[in-house]
């Protein structure tokens, strides 16, 4: 008997679902040219799921994720809260109880440079060479997840960053067997010159050390992570840190990659793991085809190679995105001044050449 894959989409909010669609597409091609069986069911999430039910994670869509092998998601997100700060209920509420309720500890966001992309990057071509990034965001601790509430008539607000040696020890391995198997480089990044909780991170980071004698270990501040990261980014071959840090972090290194529409990120912990873009909902461009799916088709090549072993099929995916940009495809976020008006695409038109390639790449091996 065939193994069947079950894969929970969860499309989410704004580009969400224009781009898991393509998600879905090109995970299906990949079935059917490499003969494996995917089955699919869509849960509502974020914005849309509170318009349905009230709730941004519907119990519903918990148990489906649950009883998953892997969750593919969009974006969650929508404007109508973004100058309301006293709103409750929040589409982003959804996704982080997701995260939480899963387990889903270590989030894994490659910053890889398409040669193709290197106009598209703010940096000069030379601070590029041989960029490749790895970091491992702790996703369900720290400031996210900290004691928060307002005190004092509502006069005064407290979010906390709290972590214990065992969260930092976990997604610690996870980086740290990483960058055995890769340049042998860690970078831990924190600011334990003023925080206590950094202060225990570092420890946790000092205690494993030993255990990893091939690893050359690092210990950055965030403020001077967040520069060297600009000046200098192929210092870096793995980085390990904290939520929030590994938020901002984040967001800021999708430059070097060109473009935060190019952005895949695994969400890992020891059960069914969530994979989806790194951008948000976009809400500026929602509806009207001109979203990147790349970052959530990448998010496929991670999902085939982390959740079900499929390394040649995940590969397959890397290659036919590599060729569309090669051939000089280019939605509107990556596109510059030397793209002819024929290679200006769109979701759609982007995604199908995709999947022309994996089909392509199958029919002539
Ligand atoms: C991300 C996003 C989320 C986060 C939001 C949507 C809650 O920015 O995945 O980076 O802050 O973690
Ligand atoms: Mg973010």
């Amino acid at each position: 008997m065939i193994e069947k894959h079950k894969i929970v989409v969860l499309p989410g909010d704004g580009i969400g679902p224009e781009v898991a669609a393509w998600g879905k597409r090109v995970i299906q091609a990949i079935g059917e040219s490499y003969g494996h069986v995917f089955e699919f069911e869509e849960q509502l999430i974020g914005h849309a799921a509170i318009e349905a039910t009230g709730n941004p994670l519907p119990e519903e869509t918990l148990e489906a994720c649950c009883a998953a092998d892997a969750i593919l998601l969009g974006a969650v997100g929508h404007p109508k809260y973004d100058n309301d700060p006293t709103a409750k209920v929040r589409p982003e509420q959804g996704l982080l109880k997701l995260r939480k309720s899963l387990g889903l500890y270590a989030n894994l966001r490659p910053i890889r440079i398409f040669d193709e992309l290197v106009q598209a990057s703010s940096l000069k071509p030379e601070v590029l060479q041989g960029v490749d990034i790895l970091f491992f965001r702790e996703l369900t601790g720290g400031l996210y997840f900290g004691p928060s509430e307002r005190k004092e008539n509502g006069n005064v607000a407290v979010s906390t960053m709290i972590y214990s040696k065992d969260e930092v020890r976990r997604i610690a391995i996870k980086a740290f067997e990483s960058a055995k198997n890769r340049r042998k480089v860690l970078h831990s990044v924190d600011k334990a010159n003023v925080l206590e909780a950094s202060r225990l991170w570092r420890e946790v980071i000092q205690e494993l050390a030993p255990q990893y004698p091939e690893v050359q270990v690092h210990h950055m501040y965030v403020d001077n992570a967040a520069m060297q990261l600009i000046k200098c980014p192929a210092q870096f071959d793995v980085v390990v840190t904290e939520n929030m840090f590994g938020d901002i972090l984040t967001d800021e290194a999708s430059q070097i990659a060109g473009s935060l529409g190019m952005l895949p990120s695994a969400s890992v912990g020891d059960g069914v793991g969530l994979y989806e873009p790194v951008h948000g909902s976009a809400p500026d461009i929602a509806g009207q085809g001109l979203a990147n799916p790349l970052a959530t088709i990448l998010s496929t090549a991670l999902m085939l190679d982390i959740a079900f072993g499929l390394k040649r099929e995940s590969q397959a995916v890397i290659d036919a995105v590599d060729r569309v940009l090669k051939y000089g495809y280019r939605t509107a976020d990556i596109a510059d001044e030397n793209t002819p008006a024929g290679k200006r695409v769109g979701t759609d038109a982007i995604g199908q050449k995709v999947i022309n390639e994996i089909e392509l790449a199958v029919s002539i091996a």
